[in-house]
């Protein structure tokens, strides 16, 4: 039996395309759904043209009502029986309520070395520290924003002619090399760090 993997996106799911081509042969999960905060995401549009089930779940409605959001989106997975889930460019912050449950189960992909640059922006703020290296991160999502044990990181050359634009480019590459490796062996019960 394959796992079933469910993966969040918000824009346009470079990470998420990455890791739904991956799936294949002897690979442990397939995609099982799509969530998406954004209707016009351009994640849930390759998702739908490629025959994989979605859910979008608008966070606007919600207003501050975090919790409201969070169960909105837990009902919608339910008919999914998702094993595992992937954060790909999934703009929300998701609190404990959610996270929680799904401890151990639960990946993001974050564009910088962790612990460096938790957060957003964080090409111009490896720039701005004068950084020579810069990169991806794969971890388990708890929690706290960003932090929770790494699964992978993936490395890149800071060029100095550099924008926050071309070091993002540079790093997004390693990303779609980066976040399958790590799911296709998380999938299989392997949690070694892959370091490319
Ligand atoms: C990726 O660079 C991902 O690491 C980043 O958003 C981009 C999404 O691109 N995620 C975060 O910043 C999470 N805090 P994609 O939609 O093309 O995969």
């Amino acid at each position: 039996m394959h796992k079933r993997v469910g993966i969040f996106v918000s824009g346009g799911g470079s990470n998420m395309r990455a890791l739904v081509e991956d799936m294949v042969d002897d690979h442990a999960a397939r995609p099982a759904v799509v969530v998406s905060n954004n209707a016009g995401s351009g994640g849930i549009a390759w998702a739908k043209a490629h025959g994989i089930a979605t859910e979008v779940i608008d966070h606007r409605p919600f207003g501050e009502d975090r919790a409201g959001f969070e169960a909105a989106i837990t009902a919608a997975l339910a008919p999914h029986a998702p094993d595992i889930l992937c954060l790909a460019g999934f703009m929300r912050v998701l609190t404990a309520g959610f996270v929680t449950p799904w401890s151990g189960r639960m990946l993001n992909i974050h564009p910088s070395l962790l612990p460096l640059y938790k957060g957003l922006h964080t090409h111009a703020r490896a720039l701005k520290a004068g950084d020579t290296e810069h990169g991806c991160t794969v971890h388990l999502v708890t929690p706290a924003l960003d932090d929770g044990p790494i699964l992978g990181q993936a490395r890149v050359p800071v060029l100095p002619d550099d924008t926050p634009d071309t070091l993002a480019e540079r790093v997004l590459e390693q990303e779609h090399r980066l976040y399958p490796a790590v799911l296709r062996r998380f999938a299989a019960g392997d949690t070694r760090i892959v370091t490319l």
